[in-house]
């Protein structure tokens, strides 16, 4: 945290705004022909938010990345979360080891130093993230930036930034381990894979583990996850984790993630170029397990619980069939219309689980529907909740913590779309009419005795999309709202 350690980089990001001009705290420690050098390229750039140019300074043969933040006033939260990733993705390409960055460069009248630091360091490592894990050895060992040197401006206290750079690296690390197991194919993350990566960040991070087998989820009478279940090799888990960062005694935060390790559609098998990305199914999960040990690293004082179902869903002789019905823990029958809405189906019985936990908040996160990403596209969530002010709660958090998300109507008007004909609740409704809201009504039948409880389709942002800068494949959906939220409600 101090200019001459950053001096020492083997480049430089410098930015620039139209009305602001070249305002670089490194530009006192530049010779006057380097500081001219960059003065004339900028002067000749286009000036819109993100133009970018890679230099060589003549003098100092130093690397930099000029880049526009744009008109000052326009420069928001928002703006900087793309910019540092771009920043760091055009430094990489000019093969830079290390790189020094000023965090007072980037504040504005809408952005402090806190958040600087903190969206900087967050934004670096998801950037830097690429899944390799498959990759020949030459191409995992390709040579990247290994150093960020962050520093600030004189006068301003270096501590507190220095623990916003330690926080937002611990969650970005947590966004990418969700995004490894996401990413990771549907052969090699199982369910039981699933459950022993969590037990392995429990053991890690220090939070508790257990894992229910599928004799114990039959005495339990957990229906919903055995019927979905039934058509796999593979035994379906059920992930209990447990973060105790203040009394034990206080009524916890519940997070349920979606665990379906592959999605097939089962009997009603999904279309051939509907299937592939269907090893994410589980991001709900992932987002969950990765909440939980971001949370025990950052010590919160929350007592967090966290509930996977992890299931695969396969036809075969033994599957369930369109038109079953299956008697869910607590006690409703579910008649199956579709067996490819299986999430909610699997989520039933974890929500009924939840019960004896009195949360006083409880949220499920899944990659639910395909309507919602036909309602969203890739920039945001959609949050459903009988409870407006908690959704709006989330919609706000989202905006906080990068992961946005935007609410739908969960009006009792559409309840009547999901009144099963032989069984209680119909798994999927006869239309294709507002799929993400039916989605959310059936969960609905099986949340009503929580007071604060909302459902975050993720289906919209489980890939990340071309504009986001970052490597194709799985996003971390849902990590930084969950460490948010976390964060937040156990304030209250
Ligand atoms: N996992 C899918 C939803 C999905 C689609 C997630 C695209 C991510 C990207 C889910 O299980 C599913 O297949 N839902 C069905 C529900 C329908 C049968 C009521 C859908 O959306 O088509
Ligand atoms: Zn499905
Ligand atoms: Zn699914």
């Amino acid at each position: 945290m101090d200019t001459q350690a950053s001096l020492d980089a083997e480049s430089y990001l410098i930015p620039f705004s139209q009305n602001v001009k070249l305002s670089s705290q490194f530009f006192k420690h530049f010779s006057p022909l380097d500081q001219e050098y960059v003065k004339a390229t900028a002067s000749v750039m286009k000036e819109d938010f993100l133009e970018s140019a890679k230099i060589l300074l003549p003098e100092s043969r130093k690397k930099c990345v000029l880049i526009c933040l744009g008109p000052k006033e326009d420069w928001t939260l928002r703006r900087a979360r793309l910019l540092f990733r771009k920043s760091f993705n055009s430094l990489r390409e000019c093969n830079a080891r290390s790189v020094g960055m000023c965090l007072s460069d980037f504040v504005g009248p809408n952005i402090d130093i806190s958040t600087v630091a903190k969206e900087a360091a967050l934004n670096v490592e998801m950037a830097a993230y690429e899944f390799k894990e498959y990759k020949q050895k030459s191409e995992k060992e390709a040579p990247t930036i290994e150093t960020m040197v962050y520093t600030v401006a004189p006068s301003t206290r270096a501590r507190q930034c220095e623990k916003q750079v330690r926080m937002g690296g611990t969650i970005g690390r947590h966004v990418n381990y969700a995004r490894t197991l996401s990413n990771i194919p549907g052969s090699d993350m199982t369910p039981s894979k699933l459950a022993a990566s969590a037990k392995e960040c429990g053991k890690k991070y220090g939070f508790d583990v257990q894992v229910l087998d599928e004799k114990e989820m039959r005495k339990l009478g957990m229906g919903g996850v055995l019927g979905v279940s039934r058509g796999s090799s593979e035994e379906a888990t059920f992930i209990i984790m447990e973060y105790t960062g203040t009394s034990a005694k206080r009524a916890p935060i519940v997070f349920v993630g979606k665990g379906i390790t592959f999605d097939s559609g089962g009997l009603n098998l999904k279309p051939s170029n509907s299937m592939d990305e269907m090893h994410m199914d589980m991001s709900g999960g992932a987002a969950v397990i990765s909440a939980l040990s971001a949370i025990a690293d950052l010590k919160l004082k929350a007592h967090v619980i966290g509930l996977v179902p992890a299931v695969e869903n396969m036809p075969s002789g033994q599957s369930y069939r369109p038109g079953d019905v299956l008697t869910s823990m607590s006690g409703k029958t579910i008649e199956i219309a579709n067996t490819d809405a299986e999430g909610r189906v699997i989520l039933a019985d974890a929500l009924t689980y939840a019960e004896q936990y009195k949360p006083t908040h409880i949220i499920d996160v899944a990659t639910l529907t395909g309507a919602c990403v036909i309602a969203l596209g890739h920039h945001a969530l959609a949050v459903l909740s009988p409870n407006d002010l908690f959704a709006k709660t989330i919609c706000e958090t989202g905006e906080v913590s990068g992961d946005y998300a935007w609410q739908l109507p969960l009006w009792n008007e559409y309840e009547s779309d999901i009144r099963g004909t032989v069984g209680d609740v119909l798994n999927a409704s006869k239309s294709r009419e507002a799929g993400t809201i039916n989605g959310a009504m059936f969960l609905y039948q099986f949340a009503k005795s929580f007071k604060h409880w909302a459902h975050l389709d993720i289906a919209s942002t489980m890939t990340t999309a071309s504009d986001q800068h970052l490597s194709k494949g799985a996003s971390g959906t849902g990590v930084r709202l969950l460490v948010e939220l976390a964060h937040c409600l156990s304030k209250k």
